[in-house]
């Protein structure tokens, strides 16, 4: 955690866990997870859609500090858009982040540079915060494009956005091959790429925006793993896949500065 950016840890489920799974999976991080936590980690979850409205109705129930997200939405509010989730809808059932241009989104299912950018823009015009993503290929790395692919992937994604909508988002660097794969990226590596996103940020917008805008890493994130990653001056928390399933390793993952080295 740098300065005055709140650390944020999430989890993304991806297509696990259906709405029952789900709500024993929340009832125990939430037993598990303390005012602490809460008060110095903003930690959010991201199940499937089929579960937010009994996650959102839990959350309001026990008056858990947890804070509901989406993996994804389209960026019109309604129309004829067969099998897609409206940003207004999802706002409307206390959805307060949403994962934007996942890198399985770009890849398997062609989403693009530019409907990722209108996705940013349709999710604050409804008061939520998109986690937008953006990552190499095993490819793009070994053929020293990294740092190209990510700017890129900012550029077109926050060129529509003033400063002050940057502040407010987050940013997660996933890189594609360490994504549900074991192999994480250095702690180093990743402070190094999210310290150029950084910079991105600052010659494409303005300074105070990107020391605000809190960059998140992704890739094989583990409770093991997690203490050396946030102790990288650039690194504002974490995106976290298979971990988060189990309550146990996520809550261990939320609670890093307990085990801190
Ligand atoms: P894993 O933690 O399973 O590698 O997934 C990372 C991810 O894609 C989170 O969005």
């Amino acid at each position: 955690m740098q300065g005055e950016r709140t650390p944020i840890v999430s989890g993304n489920w991806k297509m696990n866990n259906n709405h029952f799974e789900a709500i024993q999976c929340v009832q125990k991080l939430a037993y598990l997870l303390q005012k602490d936590d809460f008060d110095a980690v903003d930690v959010t979850i991201h199940p499937p859609f089929t579960d937010l409205r009994s996650m959102q109705t839990l959350i309001d129930a026990d008056q858990l500090r947890i804070k509901l997200g989406a993996q994804n939405c389209h960026h019109e509010e309604k129309g004829a858009f067969t099998g897609e989730v409206s940003p207004l809808f999802l706002a409307k059932l206390g959805v307060q982040y949403v994962i934007v241009g996942h890198s399985e989104r770009r890849e398997l299912f062609g989403e693009t540079d530019d409907f990722v950018a209108r996705k940013v823009v349709a999710v604050q015009k409804h008061g939520m915060t998109p986690i937008l993503c953006v990552g190499e290929t095993l490819a793009e790395r070994e053929a020293g494009l990294t740092l190209d692919k990510v700017k890129t992937q900012i550029r077109a994604a926050l060129a529509k956005r003033t400063a002050e909508q940057v502040k407010s988002m987050v940013i997660a660097y996933e890189p594609i091959w360490a994504i549900g794969t074991g192999k994480n990226a250095s702690p180093q590596d990743a402070q190094e790429v999210i310290a150029a996103i950084r910079e991105e940020v600052a010659s494409l917008i303005s300074r105070p925006a990107a020391q605000a805008v809190r960059i998140q890493y992704g890739g094989s994130v583990k409770a093991g793993t997690i203490a050396e990653i946030m102790r990288m001056p650039d690194i504002d928390g974490v995106l976290v896949g298979g971990a988060s399933l189990d309550p146990t390793e996520f809550a261990r993952i939320v609670q890093y500065r307990r085990h801190a080295v």
